[in-house]
């Protein structure tokens, strides 16, 4: 499946690319597997957004931009860029306090985390300072939380704050049921800001691919383009939906 037709390519605002730092590409030839398979659906423009969560995977900014240079410029590939998913944790909250937090580009936006079972407390109030101070939240998997499964007043509300970046293959219904529901819902009530791959592997972008497929014979090829190639840049350049 590929969309020809696109005027502009497809952004990947979540991806796991990079080799070696994460759970993700074991080494470059899954990295350059998965890239070529991106390039294949019809991406342009690939965000590496490697975990940064404190205890687990805390890959340092050597390690990154190693991994980052010998994954760039390869012909045909979707261009890369570098971002961040941070864990909402300690690390992540310093990085705050100094003004460090990784993000896309280096730019307002940054991709982050939270527990699937916790709310953390103050999270809108947090998310809320982001945006007076001109930073763009960026929620990875909202449809993962499970306080929003069952209070969908919370999620119009964090939607405001943040930009929802639902997982495609969450849409397919590979990350669980009560997960698919919330996912398709984001999507169907316009409440995603866009849709990511969150792809650790060459198979998830297949998984993706089935995501990008649903959204096509649900919604039509109009939400594919403003979910995949629209909607990325503009959370990229700071907007939220309506
Ligand atoms: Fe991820």
């Amino acid at each position: 499946m590929r969309y020809p037709a696109l005027v502009v390519g497809f952004v990947d605002l979540h991806n796991h690319c990079l080799a070696g730092l994460d759970d993700g590409a074991r080494d470059l030839g899954a990295s350059r597997a998965m890239l070529g398979a991106l390039a294949a659906l019809g991406f342009t423009e690939v965000y590496a957004t490697p975990h940064q969560k404190a205890g687990q995977f805390m890959p340092s900014r050597e390690a990154i931009d190693l991994a980052f240079a010998s994954l760039t410029g390869a012909p045909g590939a979707p261009r890369l860029h570098l971002g961040a998913e941070n864990m909402w944790d300690d690390v992540f909250f310093e990085r705050s306090q100094r003004g460090e937090i990784p993000s896309y580009d280096n730019g307002d936006a940054f991709l982050f985390e939270l527990r699937p079972q916790v709310m953390p407390v103050g999270a809108l109030d947090h998310l809320f300072r982001w945006r007076m101070a001109g930073r763009i939240p960026v929620m990875a998997h909202p449809e993962r939380y499970e306080a929003l499964w069952t209070d969908l007043g919370l999620a119009d509300r964090l939607r405001r704050q943040c930009a929802f970046v639902i997982d495609l293959a969450a849409l397919a219904g590979y990350h669980g049921k009560p997960q698919q529901k919330a996912a398709r819902r984001y999507v169907e009530e316009g409440w995603a800001a866009a849709v990511a791959t969150d792809a650790h592997s060459v198979e998830d972008v297949r998984t993706a691919a089935e995501g990008i497929a649903w959204i096509q014979k649900r919604l039509g090829a109009a939400a594919v383009e403003r979910l995949l190639a629209d909607g990325p840049r503009a959370v990229l350049l700071g907007e939220l939906p309506e």
